[in-house]
């Protein structure tokens, strides 16, 4: 197995990514790239110093804008651009971050053609939608993560409220990673156990607004964004790659056709194989919850205009 895997942004998601992959043993090789001299190498030499005691075999590798160094990955991740700070909405960093994402993507593409790329800069939906015009690949092959990370943050909220384990936790969310995300309760379940059997409308509604909240939550908290959860989340989506499990996972996708909207990259839910998005799922919505994914996607559609503006592509 001489799978090659990297990450673009040495930050704390990136760094986190990184860490969850290699004590995986998710690929022979992980690289990590960063703009700011040391920091990539410095972050790889002290995950490779875990591998001892954590018992994994991947090589981690940091350096600094050398894209050469990442040939040949099969999946990259880009978390490069600058994270959210309090009282900053995900929007505010478009004009930053379009930038960033379209450059390192052309960079690592023309070492990678092949790659699988997963998108976790924000805003997640419009900088995938950027990722994707700079890769110039089959939109199955890029894609972004947020669901698993905001179905991971309902999923915690629940378990707290039920006293059960949170592995017991089934939950599907669509739309985009913001505050119109669309948790929902029809596709929640636990054990099998709709939740609205065990939960009432007032509890779960609160969970719900705490979930589309979830990320401004820790951003007040910790005065930037978090990033245990969403690299823990990317590392789940990279093991479903590389192991073709084919899981199903809600992931912001490109949409073309499903669910009445077009041209997109919005959350639905995605079988992930080897070969990206193998397959989306289209749901039989109910009217509320069609117009609440029509909603998130109208908001997206708005940022989608800063994007087109800059006129970068
Ligand atoms: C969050 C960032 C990663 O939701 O968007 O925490």
């Amino acid at each position: 197995m001489d799978r090659r895997i990297t990450i673009i942004g040495a930050g704390n998601v990136g760094a986190t990514v990184a860490h969850e992959i290699a004590r995986h043993d998710l690929a022979k090789e992980v690289v990590i790239v960063d703009v700011k001299e040391g920091t990539a190498e410095g972050k790889a030499l002290d995950m490779w110093q875990t591998s001892s005691i954590l018992n994994f075999d991947s090589r981690v590798v940091g350096v600094t804008n050398d894209y050469l160094r990442t040939r040949n990955s099969s999946v990259i991740v880009i978390t490069a651009g600058i994270p959210r700070k309090p009282g900053m909405s995900r929007d505010d960093l478009i004009k930053t971050n379009a930038v960033i994402v379209k450059e390192v993507t052309e960079k690592a593409v023309k070492y990678s053609p092949d790659a699988i790329i997963i998108v976790v800069s924000n805003p997640l939906d419009v900088m995938t939608y950027a990722a994707y015009l700079a890769a110039n690949k089959a939109p199955n092959k890029v894609f972004g993560m947020a669901g698993v990370l905001d179905t991971g943050r309902y999923k915690a909220f629940l378990a707290e409220a039920l006293n059960v384990s949170p592995k017991d936790i089934h939950a599907l969310l669509l739309g985009s990673h913001g505050d119109t995300m669309v948790p929902l309760k029809r596709y929640t379940s636990v054990s099998g156990i709709p939740v609205t059997d065990l939960l009432g409308d007032d509890v779960l509604d609160k969970i719900i607004e705490r979930t589309r909240k979830g990320g401004g939550e820790l951003v007040n908290l910790m005065g930037t964004s978090a990033w245990y959860a969403p690299g823990a989340a990317v590392a789940s989506m990279v093991d479903a790659i590389v192991h073709d499990q084919h899981r199903v996972f809600p992931v912001c996708a490109y949409v073309d056709g499903e669910y009445g909207l077009n041209d997109i990259y919005l959350g639905v839910p995605c079988i992930i194989g080897k070969n990206g998005v193998e397959r989306i799922i289209t749901l039989n919505l109910d009217e509320a919850e069609k117009k609440l994914l029509i909603d998130s996607a109208k908001s997206v559609k708005e940022t989608m205009v800063v994007l087109d503006e800059m006129k970068l592509f």
